[in-house]
């Protein structure tokens, strides 16, 4: 099989992180992003990471004739296909958008797989298809009940690859559902740069570390938890990417399908979090315990042991270090790219 892993959405957040795992694995990351949420300049710092520059084509996912120029012009072992939107609000106000990214982007794909006769896909799925969850850990066959169109979209790609399975055997599946990835790669060269506000806690909570933001809103303080702040399963991006090459070297092994959590299996809370960034840091976090976030779910955190069990793989990163890497990254880099 080819060392080359075409690598979709290849210079966003867990793409690029991936790509260093990749590398260190001794595969040869072959890079194809539209950009839309991304920045060029990441094959630089691959670069130096790795000390070698990813091939990168920019273009989309769901441009046939693109993709079967790529699988034409240097032989692929395997995909992994990250390409696609997650912003929840943007699904909710323009789902058309999100599934033509989401889904026809992995049909396009798919189809072009199947063509090509490349039929290893490592796709990233999320802990949302759980949607609130009757108990935590979450295991991988807890009732699948996403609450908004991007957790609708990836539980949508995962029914239509099992069905793609289904039909033809000879497919290597792995549908790995990420918890919460957060941090940045040790170097502080590679990292998270959301645009315009962020959503997330931890870009959030390193923005008001480095100064860019007065406070933290912290979106409900009355939650049936042990500080009554929101509960989630942080996974640092560079175990999340260790977890893809594992998943990869699974899927080379043997045909097959499998669904896989990549979590840690614990839980920590908003305030855990902010804790934990002022220990790294040495900065103080200001915030302010605000109303509840709409559709938020109060705690949730995943059952990793069929990921141990199937790929030997466990996450090993504190939230201590994701916090200390997210800071190094942030301080280095307070303009993302830029
Ligand atoms: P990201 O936005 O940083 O990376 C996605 C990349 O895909 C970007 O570089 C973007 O430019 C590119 N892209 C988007 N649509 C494309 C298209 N049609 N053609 C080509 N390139 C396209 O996001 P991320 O956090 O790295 O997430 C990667 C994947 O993991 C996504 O599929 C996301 O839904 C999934 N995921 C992310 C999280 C999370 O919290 N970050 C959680 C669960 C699942
Ligand atoms: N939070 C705050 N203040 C903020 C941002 C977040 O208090 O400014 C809280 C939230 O209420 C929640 C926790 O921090 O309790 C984590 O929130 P995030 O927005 O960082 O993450 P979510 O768990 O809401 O969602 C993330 C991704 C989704 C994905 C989901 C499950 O954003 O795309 O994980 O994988 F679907």
């Amino acid at each position: 099989m080819s060392q080359n892993i075409l690598v979709t959405g290849g210079a966003g957040f867990i793409g690029s992180h991936t790509c260093v795992a990749l590398a260190a694995a001794g595969y040869a990351p072959v890079i194809l992003d539209n950009l839309g949420n991304s920045d060029v300049r990441v094959l630089e710092r691959l670069e130096r990471i790795t000390g070698a520059r990813p091939r990168f084509i920019e273009g989309d996912v769901r441009d046939r004739a693109l993709l079967d120029k790529l699988f034409r012009e240097q032989p692929i072992g395997g995909v992994i296909h990250f390409a696609g939107l997650k912003a929840v609000g943007d699904s909710v106000a323009d789902p058309i958008t999100y599934y033509d990214n989401n889904v026809n982007g992995t049909f396009v794909l798919a189809a072009a797989m199947q063509a090509a006769a490349v039929r290893t896909l490592i796709f990233s799925s999320s802990a949302t298809v759980y949607g609130d969850p009757d108990r935590s850990p979450i295991p991988e066959d807890a009732p699948l009940r996403p609450a908004n169109p991007y957790g609708r979209s990836k539980l949508m790609v995962e029914q239509a690859l099992a069905d793609l399975h289904r039909a033809n055997p000879a497919w290597r599946i792995a549908l790995l559902r990420y918890f919460n990835p957060v941090g940045a790669h040790e170097s502080g060269l590679i990292g998270e740069h959301p645009q315009g506000k962020p959503n997330n806690l931890m870009p959030f909570v390193s923005q008001v570390a480095v100064g860019l933001r007065d406070k933290l809103a912290v979106h409900g303080g009355d939650y049936p938890t042990p500080d009554g702040t929101g509960v989630r399963d942080y996974v640092h991006v560079m175990d999340l990417a260790e977890g893809h090459v594992a998943a990869l070297r699974h899927a080379e092994k043997q045909p097959g399908l499998v669904t896989l959590n990549l979590g840690t299996g614990q839980g920590a809370s908003v305030l855990d979090v902010v804790k934990a960034f002022e220990r790294a840091s040495g900065q103080r976090i200001a915030y302010e315990i605000g109303p509840r976030r709409p559709g938020d779910v109060p705690a949730y955190w995943g059952d990793p042991t069929l990921a141990q069990a199937t790929l030997g793989w466990r996450a090993s990163r504190s939230v201590d270090q994701m916090c200390a890497d997210s800071w190094r990254w942030q301080q280095a880099n307070p303009n993302g790219y830029a």
